[in-house]
């Protein structure tokens, strides 16, 4: 992928993945902004992991891969509706995947088209299930926020490395600038644990243990404007600690893509990964 590739990648990721549909409330220049900025970001930090595929002399197809300490983390994989099911998503994920040689271990949050399972899973990935949770936080569940959650900056970012690396045994630390960029924020509990979100939807959770990660996510949780709806993606099997709290907060738990691994890649608990870095 070439820097003139970066907004073309980001209107087919637009089209494959959102139907050209912003979210409520963001203009499509904001919309646009955010989704080159995030591909422009990991193009530099991962420039062999970032690849387009051309036909009829335009860019029709997108993968960018990213390695953090070991862990190779697929965070874009889309082709245009019209070119689908012809063989370029798989050209393109081998292509990234050539990225992973010499990574321990591998980790892909997949969408649920069939397309892109059957992908990860030839691709020699193990299934992990994954469900989300969505809509409006019943203020009167909300417990008093854990007095020692507070927000953070990115001179805090420090403080998140080692609790990323428990989790997943890579820092997230290179790339929550981006979110921060775009309308999120990070909140701390001491050295314990970390999320970030925008406007109560965590896009990003780590704890060192569960009843950290669950004051997090209450915290999150609490920031939603009153009366919008939130959205919890990729509860994978295993963290009952976020389905305990979704529901006690009265969201609805629906089937999510599954999350995909291979090799070593740390207990993944309690981790509700992030999108675009995992
Ligand atoms: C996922 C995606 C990138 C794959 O690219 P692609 O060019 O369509 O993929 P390919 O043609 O290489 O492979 C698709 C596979 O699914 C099969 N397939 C095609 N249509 C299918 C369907 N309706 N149901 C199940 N399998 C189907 C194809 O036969 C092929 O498998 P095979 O090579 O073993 O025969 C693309 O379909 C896409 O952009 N989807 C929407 C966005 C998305 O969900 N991206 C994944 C984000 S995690």
């Amino acid at each position: 992928m070439r820097a003139e590739d970066v907004p073309a990648a980001d209107l087919v990721a637009f089209e494959a993945l959102w139907g050209m549909v912003p979210r409520p409330g963001e203009t499509l220049e904001a919309r646009a902004r955010r989704g080159q900025s995030r591909i422009a970001h990991l193009r530099a930090t991962d420039p062999g992991g970032a690849w387009v595929a051309e036909a009829d002399g335009r860019v029709v197809g997108a993968a960018l891969a990213l390695v953090r300490e070991g862990l190779w983390g697929l965070s874009l994989f889309v082709v245009e509706p019209a070119w689908q099911g012809e063989g370029i998503g798989r050209d393109l994920l081998d292509a990234a995947l050539g990225y992973a040689d010499g990574a321990r271990g591998a980790l892909i949050l997949s969408s649920t088209d069939p397309k892109a399972m059957r992908r990860y899973a030839r691709a020699g990935f193990a299934l992990r299930p994954a469900v989300a949770a969505a809509g409006i936080v019943e203020r009167s569940a909300l417990p008093a926020r854990h007095p020692r959650v507070r927000a953070a900056t990115g001179g805090d970012l420090e403080l998140t490395e080692d609790v990323s690396r428990a989790v997943r045994g890579a820092t997230h630390a290179p790339d929550i600038p981006n979110l921060l960029a775009h309308g999120y924020e990070l909140l701390v509990l001491d050295d314990r644990g970390f999320v970030v979100h925008r406007d109560g939807a965590p896009g990003l959770l780590a704890a060192r243990d569960e009843e950290t990660a669950q004051a997090l996510l209450w915290a999150a949780l609490g920031a939603s404007p009153p009366g919008a709806s939130v959205q919890v993606d990729f509860i994978s099997a295993g963290q009952d600690w976020a389905v305990a709290v979704v529901l006690e907060a009265r969201l609805a738990l629906s089937p999510d893509g599954p999350i995909f691994v291979r090799g070593d890649v740390g207990p993944l608990r309690p981790y509700l990964p992030s999108g675009p870095y995992l």
